[in-house]
């Protein structure tokens, strides 16, 4: 049988072999905590039902920078209607692994939300400091309707803002991946994966 490599086609790494070297050789990153796979099914899946949800009624993506922005760019695709996309980015004061509620507004939206349908699109739920902050900003524009959709959720059993959808709920680790970052390093990660080093300062 001829292989791969002769027939000149490809070879389709399996995804050990697909793990580049500055992965592997960071003792930092643990183990994987959301694949790939994981976060396309349940990305098509959210994409689904919030295209059922919002039949009628386009919504007004609101990515929240820059942990979303993998996300976002992902769920756009995957939903069938004529969605618009705006961007906000915040920044919490504090250490890079706990936020301290503490929130301002780095760059503010360019739309105009009285009226519209906005689903803010998040990368993780952690205390819900962040998304309380940012909810209530938003609600004072006067938006038709307002709903989230985080991508993670963590399990810290603090009551955070009633969120619509959630892609998974995740033991209370620090992660990183998917556009999630330690010091905005490893957002380009395809995957989630426990962050084991020692918190940067
Ligand atoms: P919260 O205000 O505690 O809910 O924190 C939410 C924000 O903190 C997220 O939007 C992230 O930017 C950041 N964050 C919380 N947990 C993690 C994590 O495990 N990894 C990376 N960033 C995180
Ligand atoms: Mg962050």
């Amino acid at each position: 049988m001829r292989g791969a490599e002769e027939s000149g086609l490809s070879v389709v790494a399996g995804p050990a072999e697909a793990l580049p070297g500055w992965v592997t050789s960071d003792p930092s990153l643990a183990e994987v905590v959301v694949s790939e796979e994981q976060i396309r099914r349940r990305t098509q899946e959210l994409g689904a039902q919030i295209s059922a949800d919002y039949q009628g009624r386009p919504p007004l993506l609101v990515g929240v920078l820059k942990g979303a922005f993998m996300f976002m760019s992902d769920l756009a695709r995957v939903i069938q209607l004529p969605v618009e996309v705006d961007f906000m980015a915040v920044a919490s004061y504090g250490s890079s692994t706990r936020t301290s509620g503490v929130v301002r507004i780095v760059k503010d939206l360019d739309t105009d939300l009285a009226g519209r349908h906005v689903l803010v699109v998040e990368d993780i739920i952690d205390s819900g400091l962040t998304l309380a902050f940012l909810l209530r900003n938003l609600a004072a524009r006067h938006p038709a309707s307002l709903a989230v959709c985080a991508l993670l959720a963590k399990d810290v059993g603090v009551a955070g803002p009633e969120l619509a959808y959630v892609g998974f709920r995740i033991p209370p680790d620090f992660v990183v991946g998917y556009g999630l970052d330690l010091a905005e390093r490893y957002r380009n990660l395809p995957c989630v994966r426990r962050y084991a080093g020692d918190p940067m300062p």
